[in-house]
């Protein structure tokens, strides 16, 4: 019996299929119920005692090198390439999975197009910058402590104590690109930069050390803050809905003068109060103001001809509102089972 066993493993590991029917002979000889295999186990039921551990051993490996012979012819005829031969047209095609984008790209797209439409460029600058860029031009004063190490990746300093325009770091905002942009063009100039920035925060729900801002800059004579708040007001309503308000209230940033914060009626309760909104009606998403005299010249722009305003918003805050997503972490895990929630969101 053990020999029978032998040969018929010799000859199932070199049997070839050429189409569904021979695939379905195999089967038919080696695995179905009248098939060869089955045979033999009936005539291991008689055979003496003493033998039954060998070959039932021998008996179950044909079996299982039977069945996996069968699962590989058969896939490799449904992945052969049949281009060389005839082609079976009525063939169904293999699934095709596609993919979803990222919550943040579609947030991202969706800023650009909306202020697009009312003639902003896109603009980026490094992610790698000096102190210059990211806080001096800005008017950080030099004891600012958003320039201190506990805020600020540094990669390379001048001095451990005190800040350096020609320190090296990481971005801290996007509001560096402003000045990138306004050393090069002249005004008008009316853009938006996105891009991820680093800042050195204790990972948790609600804050990461990377994570991605869009900036906006607009520059020519007569810009009021009227500008602004028509603005922003547009782009509050076309991002989170068309019954959307906006409020501003008092703030302070170095770089603009008077500065604000804008915060949106939350849509979720339309203003009544939930706890997205803690209760208040109202979604806080970014900052802005009027670009500070000083931040105008230093990049080279003559501010008793132009005025301007900028504004900044974080693109994960803006997707956890559109999505309702209440842990940042879940955008930089690359969990799938996220992910393809947002598979039909384009
Ligand atoms: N850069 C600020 C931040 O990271 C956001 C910001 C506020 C940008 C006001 C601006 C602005 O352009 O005018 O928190």
């Amino acid at each position: 019996m053990i020999n029978k066993i032998e040969n018929l493993l010799e000859e199932i590991s070199s049997y070839k299929v050429n189409s569904l029917q021979e695939l379905e002979s195999f089967r038919l000889k080696f695995l179905s119920k009248k098939g060869h295999i089955t045979e033999l186990f009936e005539e291991f039921r008689g055979i003496s005692a003493d033998l039954k551990r060998e070959v039932g051993q021998k008996l179950n490996e044909l079996k299982q090198k039977a069945q996996d012979r069968y699962n590989s012819l058969k896939l490799e005829l449904e992945t052969r390439d049949d281009s060389a031969g005839e082609n079976d047209l009525t063939r169904p095609a293999f699934p095709y999975p596609s993919g979803s984008r990222h919550p943040i790209s579609l947030v991202r797209r969706e800023i650009i197009d909306i202020f697009s439409r009312i003639g902003f460029t896109v603009s980026e600058g490094p992610e790698i910058e000096d102190d210059n860029h990211v806080f001096t031009k800005l008017n950080f004063a030099p004891e600012h402590p958003a320039r201190d190490m506990q805020d600020t990746f540094y990669i390379f300093r001048n001095s451990a104590e005190d800040s350096d325009p020609d320190d090296i770091l990481l971005r801290t905002h996007t509001s560096s690109v402003q000045v990138r942009v306004m050393e090069n063009q002249k005004p008008p100039i009316r853009t938006i930069s996105p891009g991820r920035v680093f800042r050195n925060e204790a990972i948790s729900a609600r804050a990461h050390c990377i994570f991605h801002q869009i900036e906006g800059l607009y520059i020519d004579e007569n810009v009021s803050f009227a500008d602004l708040k028509q603005t922003l007001l547009f782009f509050a309503r076309e991002l989170y809905g068309k019954e959307t308000q906006i409020r501003l209230r008092p703030s302070y940033f170095p770089f603009t003068e008077p500065s604000a914060e804008m915060d949106v009626s939350c849509a979720i309760c339309g203003g009544k109060g939930c706890n997205v909104c803690k209760y208040t009606g109202w979604l806080e998403v970014l900052g802005c103001g009027m670009v500070h005299p000083n931040v105008l010249e230093a990049c080279g722009i003559d501010s008793k001809k132009y005025t301007g305003f900028a504004f900044g918003m974080g693109i994960e805050r803006a997707a956890m509102l559109k999505y309702q997503v209440n842990d940042l972490r879940l955008y930089f895990e690359n969990d799938l089972r996220f992910l393809d929630q947002f598979k039909t969101a384009f």
